[in-house]
Formats: structure tokens, sequence, C-alpha cells
């Protein structure tokens, strides 16, 4: 039996093993003193579209949605907003980096320690919220849905995930057009 938390958990593998790699790019920028502005631009994208849009997307849209319309007791309540901010925290930061990458880009080389800072608290901040959901929260959320609840969430969540390509080169075309 598949709960519907449990292709987000698997999920959180893959973001885990991204985050993993910017740990190591971080090594590297550090002992070259160089940014590989491509590898930035293929974390940003792995967080934006994978991290943020699909997984984030689920949770807020399906999970956090469905729970919404529960009483929550005040810790799960609590958690929820937390996790909610997180996510928020996380396209702040994506934001933040995106903008650094842009000033080195530029030739400005001081934006290499915003990078690396910026990179630094992705790295820390990502895996404790991924705890929190995997070990904390999801186990508890389970607890407020009957069978049928959970059963029409996962079915939700698969029918987002059919769409989800589609969605994510409708706005690739839309936003090509935009700068035409
Ligand atoms: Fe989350
Ligand atoms: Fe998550």
């Amino acid at each position: 039996m598949v709960l519907p938390i449990g292709p987000l958990m698997i999920e959180h593998r893959l973001i885990e093993r991204m985050i993993s790699v910017m740990a190591k790019e971080i090594e590297r920028i550090q002992s070259t003193d160089t940014v590989n502005p491509k590898f930035i631009d293929t974390a940003v994208d792995f967080i934006r579209i994978y991290a943020d849009q699909c997984h984030h997307g689920k949770e807020e849209k399906i999970l956090f949605r469905d729970l919404k319309k529960k009483n929550l007791k005040p810790d799960d309540q609590r958690i929820m907003n937390e996790l909610i901010n997180e996510h928020v925290h996380g396209r702040d930061l994506t934001g933040r980096l995106v903008a650094a990458k842009k000033k080195y880009e530029l030739g400005d080389k001081a934006a290499l320690e915003e990078i690396v800072n910026i990179m630094n608290q992705l790295v820390n901040f990502y895996p404790k919220h991924i705890e929190k959901e995997d070990k904390v929260f999801f186990k508890s959320a389970m607890k407020y849905f009957n069978q049928t609840e959970k059963d029409a969430m996962l079915e939700e969540e698969y029918e987002f995930d059919k769409q989800f390509i589609h969605v994510v080169y409708k706005n690739i075309v839309t936003q090509a057009e935009q700068n035409l």
C-alpha cells in the first residue's frame, strides 16, 4: 500500500543527492577560487523546477491543502507553518544565488564569497527541512486522513506529475515568447 507521503519521500532522496553535489562544489569553489556558472545554473534549475515546483508543489497544493481542512493539533500546525516558511526561505535563497551568479559573471569577483555563503545556507537548510518532514511531520500528517482520502491524495499526486513536464515546457515557451 502506497501512502501519499511515499512519492514525496522518494523525491527527498534525489534532492539530498543534489545537495551533496552542491556541498562538494562549494569545496571546489573554495580550493580553486573560481565559480562555474554552469553548475550554478544546473543547481538552480534543479531546485526551482524539481525541488520547488514539482516537490514543494505537491506538498503545498495537495498534502498541506488537505491538512488545512483538518483540525490540526497545535504542534502539527506549528510545524506545517514552519515547513511552508522554509519553502519561502528556499525560494529566497535561490533567487539570491541567481543574483550573485549574475554579478560574478559580470566580473565582480567579490560575488564568489556571496555564492559560497548562499550555497552553504542551502546545503545546511535543505537536509534539516527534509528530516523534519520524513521523521516528524509526514507520519503525524497521515493520522488525519482515512484510506479514501489518502488514496485520493496519492492519485492527485500522480496526476500532478503526469501534467508536470507539459506545464514546465509550456512555461518555457511562454517565457521565450515574452523575451522576443
Ligand atoms: Fe517541504
Ligand atoms: Fe519535502
